[in-house]
């Protein structure tokens, strides 16, 4: 049975995703905005009739690239709507990689990268994020490497899932130079980006060529499950990737709530504030308990257990209906990352944490 399998498939295994537990009434392993979906979201799903939905979409999402493209001062050719940002990952190295082909991807990051390069038959070659540089990305010795082994491809999760470390432009543009001397192409993935504070334009960066800016609407306006994700690139890569791209890809819902959360500046410098003020509050407290919480650019905290196992502490705070992100499957099975909510919610995990750890 096996032999009807590729080869690349041996061994390749579902990457497990928090967010799914029942009975979590605090659910901290998902990392999204903590005000929830903006109003306009609601409104959008109740404006849609049943004839609506019996209609195909727009098969390329044409309307929305055009209004993306607008807002981010780009050309409509050079955006591409997916499924949630997650499609569009896995149609990247559909367009690049060759059986033999390598991706360099830092570690620990997004586990998917390496399970979209793995399925065509790539290899990895992961660039250790080290514990005692709180897993800081050392950019000269990173660009060194793809100096040295060629990638085709090197992803990068800009701020990083679970490091919550945010790259500025300087060492972007540093990693771009390195890959545009290789003929490598940079893949970053902004998912997290427009809860950080530290947010930078980086759209005009594509000018380059070999960039590739994978973005998502579920963590910005809390809507994981109407799934949209954009990607911008130079418009060749854009219409290499359309010529694999499945048909109807993105639903109309998804389209209509796409272009209804375009102009929702107001609503993500809302939730920045929020999520600021509640981390601040988290790393004060986590720094009273016996654990080491890493400094975060993001809507979520990657901490040290300092040797307990993140399984144990979840099952103890499971009794109470409150779940963190264990890191095993980032292979830090000592680790938690906790997605930052709402205040009563944090000040809740803060008090069990306290009983469970002690203070
Ligand atoms: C870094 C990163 N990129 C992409 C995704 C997937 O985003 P989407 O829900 O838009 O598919 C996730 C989801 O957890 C993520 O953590």
């Amino acid at each position: 049975m096996d032999k009807i399998f590729r080869d690349a498939l041996k061994g390749l295994e579902a990457c497990y995703h928090g967010g799914s537990i029942d009975k979590v009434r605090l659910d901290f392993s998902t990392s999204l905005n903590p005000l929830g979906p903006p109003p306009s979201v609601a409104e959008t799903v109740r404006s849609l009739s049943i004839s609506d939905l019996s209609l195909y979409p727009e098969s390329d999402s044409r309307s929305v690239c055009y209004s993306i493209a607008n807002s981010q001062k780009l050309a409509p050719d050079e955006v591409l709507l997916g499924n949630g940002a997650s499609e569009l990952l896995f149609m990247i190295p559909l367009i690049a990689i060759e059986k033999g082909d390598i991706a360099l991807i830092p570690s620990p990051t997004y586990g998917e990268y390496s399970r979209a390069v793995l399925m065509m038959g790539g290899n990895i070659s992961y660039y250790p994020l080290l514990r005692e540089d709180d897993f800081r990305l050392q950019i000269d010795s990173f660009t060194e490497t793809i100096d040295e082994i060629m990638p085709k491809l090197v992803f990068l999760c800009n701020p990083n899932n679970p490091t919550g470390e945010y790259l500025d432009r300087s060492a972007v543009l540093d990693i771009l130079e390195a890959c545009r001397k290789r003929d490598t192409i940079l893949v970053i993935d902004e998912a997290y980006v427009d809860l950080s504070p530290k947010k930078w334009y980086s759209d005009d960066l594509i000018k380059n060529g070999n960039l590739i800016i994978v973005r998502s609407l579920t963590k910005s306006f809390s809507c994981a499950g109407i799934r949209i994700g954009y990607l911008v690139a130079d418009k060749k890569i854009i219409s290499a990737l359309k010529a694999v791209k499945i048909p109807w890809n993105v639903t109309i819902l998804g389209q209509k709530v796409a272009l209804a959360l375009i102009d929702e500046l107001e609503y993500l410098k809302k939730g920045v504030e929020l999520v600021e003020r509640e981390k601040a509050y988290l790393l004060h407290a986590l720094g009273k308990l016996p654990v080491y919480a890493i400094q975060s650019d993001a809507n979520f905290i990657l901490v040290d257990l300092k040797g307990r196992s993140a399984a144990s502490i979840n099952e103890k705070l499971l009794e109470r209906g409150i779940y963190l992100r264990d890191c095993a499957s980032f292979h830090l099975p000592d680790f938690v990352r906790i997605g930052i909510r709402k205040h009563e919610d944090n000040v809740e995990l803060v008090e069990a944490l306290t009983e469970i750890l002690g203070g």
